[in-house]
């Protein structure tokens, strides 16, 4: 009996650690079960949640991060978690988590979500669905960064799909594409995202930022850097104390 409990043991059900420091508010935990806890309320969404994407099959999709992203012989960082959902259980968990961060939010808040060529329809479909409104589709172009495609064309882009909660209230002009080649060495998880893609996005946001997928904590390092509050939840240990010692030296 305890071994069959053991075995079901889901490591997303954890709520395990939580730093306060002056400007950010970080959470070690699934985001479903901490967002609702959160205080207050926030100006802005912005992250980049696992794509459960990398593969046209379930096989493929199963694979662990690291065979699906890493290129062979780079660095090995620890693989991260929630990302083997199919196509309906990923538009079904995205409009959840969007959800709750609806509620978070002040009215005319912002949602910034990144998203691959894959999940970009569902992604759309579930910013919808949680209530936003939604209002474009920006580009990442990776520019020399890009995996090349033998036969075909470099993988150079990911988006960001974004929305708001009801009418804008911001009065920034910002633009819709960002060419931001990944430096090397930066990186600091699998799949983190340039300092200098996310400074930007941040900055077009207002004061209360919130990540429910932090990661290495680049969206918090960003935000910090601008004098901004930030808040962020990330389930894997180690990404989370990789966040929290970035965003503490920030
Ligand atoms: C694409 S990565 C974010 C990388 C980040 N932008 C950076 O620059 O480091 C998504 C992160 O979300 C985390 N994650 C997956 N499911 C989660 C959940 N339910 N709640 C909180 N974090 C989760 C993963 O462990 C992963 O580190």
């Amino acid at each position: 009996m305890q071994q069959a409990q053991k075995q079901q043991h889901n490591p997303l059900s954890n709520n395990q650690k939580h730093v306060r420091l002056a400007k950010a508010d970080l959470h070690q935990g699934d985001c479903l079960a901490v967002i609702p806890h959160l205080d207050g309320f926030f100006d802005a969404v912005v992250t980049d949640p696992p794509y459960s994407s990398g593969g046209q099959s379930k096989g493929n999709r199963a694979a662990s991060t690291g065979a699906k992203y890493l290129n062979t012989g780079s660095v090995q960082w620890p693989d991260f978690a929630g990302d083997s959902k199919d196509q309906r259980s990923y538009l079904h968990w995205s409009a959840l988590w969007m959800g709750l961060c609806y509620e978070k939010l002040n009215p005319g808040g912002l949602i910034v979500v990144f998203s691959d060529w894959r999940q970009l329809p569902v992604t759309t479909d579930a910013i919808q669905a949680s209530g936003f409104t939604w209002r474009g589709v920006g580009v990442w172009d990776k520019a020399g960064s890009a995996r090349p495609y033998k036969g075909g064309f470099k993988a150079q882009t990911e988006f960001f799909v974004w929305g708001s909660k009801g009418p804008l209230v911001g009065d920034s002009y910002s633009p819709g594409l960002f060419r931001v080649q990944q430096k090397p060495g930066e990186k600091r998880h699998q799949v983190g995202k340039p300092l200098d893609l996310m400074e930007p996005l941040v900055a077009a946001c207002g004061n209360r930022i919130l990540d429910p997928f932090m990661g290495s904590g680049t969206t918090g390092v960003a935000a910090i850097g601008q004098g901004k509050e930030f808040s962020g939840i990330e389930v894997c240990d180690h990404y989370f104390q990789v966040a929290v010692d970035r965003i503490r030296e920030r």
